[in-house]
């Protein structure tokens, strides 16, 4: 693959430990600011981020795109945990959300930039999930974290192999900000997220996501009617009650496509989620 092209970048971006040929592809650093939640995701031209009943949604929507599996690659090979909703987690029966899977290629460059940030080899999958009908032979699950409420712990599979945590539940689902002080009480200051539109749009809503990595694809997917597809937020309503924003960080380009980062603004301040500690209980 073909290093990216940077078209903008703000000046903020610390110099960091980015071994020289990941430096190279992405451009430069990611100067990520912890504790903070990032999430990531590709979108067709229209806005669609997941077609239900397609197998591998993020590869048919970015076309294959060697720069998104990149990018990818390099922000689960920066961070913590990565964060999934159960959801996500179904859709994807092959997924570990380990940074070799995404870019096998750039393996060797992701372990080294582990090594030189103090992180452990692999970071940790976290599964968020408030039933707790989780099918336990999943690859994602092995050694993962199931973040889950009383009555989702009673159902889960007795076999599982994952470390079990619980949580209140929340409005919709688990309780988020619970889930976020769990995950920093083990010490996780980054943390990405590839959860989907249901979760995302309830981080979103609750000023917990920090900065937006965003694949713009040159594909047009459409919006059949009753066809259940969906963008970003899901079914999350923000707008005229409230106005989330984002501040652009970075632009850039393989291509026809664009890899676009915010840092999320919620009203007239910045996301007060993770961008600061989660307040207290
Ligand atoms: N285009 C992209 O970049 C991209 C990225 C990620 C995902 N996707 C696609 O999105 C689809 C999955 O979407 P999704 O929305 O179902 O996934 P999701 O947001 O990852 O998972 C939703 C599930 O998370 C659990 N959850 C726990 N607490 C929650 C809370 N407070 N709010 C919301 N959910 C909570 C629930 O699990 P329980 O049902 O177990 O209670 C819920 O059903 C897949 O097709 C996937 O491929 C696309």
């Amino acid at each position: 693959m073909g290093p990216l092209e940077v078209l903008m970048e703000t000046g903020d971006q610390e110099p960091e430990e980015m071994p020289v040929g990941l430096m190279g592809l992405y451009g430069g650093g990611l100067a990520l600011r912890p504790p903070v939640v990032f999430a990531n995701f590709v979108s067709s031209l229209d806005g669609v981020v997941d077609i239900p009943g397609t197998g591998r949604v993020g590869r048919l929507l970015s076309g294959d795109s060697p720069g998104d599996r990149f990018v990818m690659g390099l922000l689960r090979a920066s961070a913590d945990a990565v964060l999934i909703g159960a959801g996500t987690l179904r859709a994807s029966p092959g997924s570990t959300w380990l940074p070799e899977q995404a870019c096998p290629e750039q393996a060797a460059g992701f372990l080294e930039l582990r090594r030189r940030k103090g992180l452990s080899p692999s970071p940790r999958v976290v599964v968020a999930s408030a039933r707790g009908e989780l099918d336990p032979a999943h690859p994602g699950l092995r050694g993962a974290l199931v973040v889950t409420g009383e009555a989702g712990g009673a159902r889960l599979p007795r076999e599982l192999d994952a470390e079990v945590v619980h949580v209140p539940d929340g409005p919709a689902g688990l309780d988020l900000r619970a889930v976020l002080r769990q995950l920093v009480a083990r010490g996780f200051r980054t943390i990405l997220s590839e959860a989907g539109p249901s979760l995302t749009g309830q981080l979103v809503a609750q000023g917990l996501l920090g900065e937006l990595f965003l694949t713009l694809s040159p594909l047009l997917a459409g919006w059949p009617a009753g066809g259940g597809r969906r963008g970003l937020l899901g079914e999350t309503e923000l707008l005229p009650g409230l106005s989330v924003g984002g501040e652009l960080v970075s632009v850039r380009r393989q291509g026809a496509h664009l890899f676009l980062r915010y840092r999320l603004r919620r009203g007239s301040g910045l996301s007060d989620g993770f961008s600061g500690e989660p307040s207290p209980a």
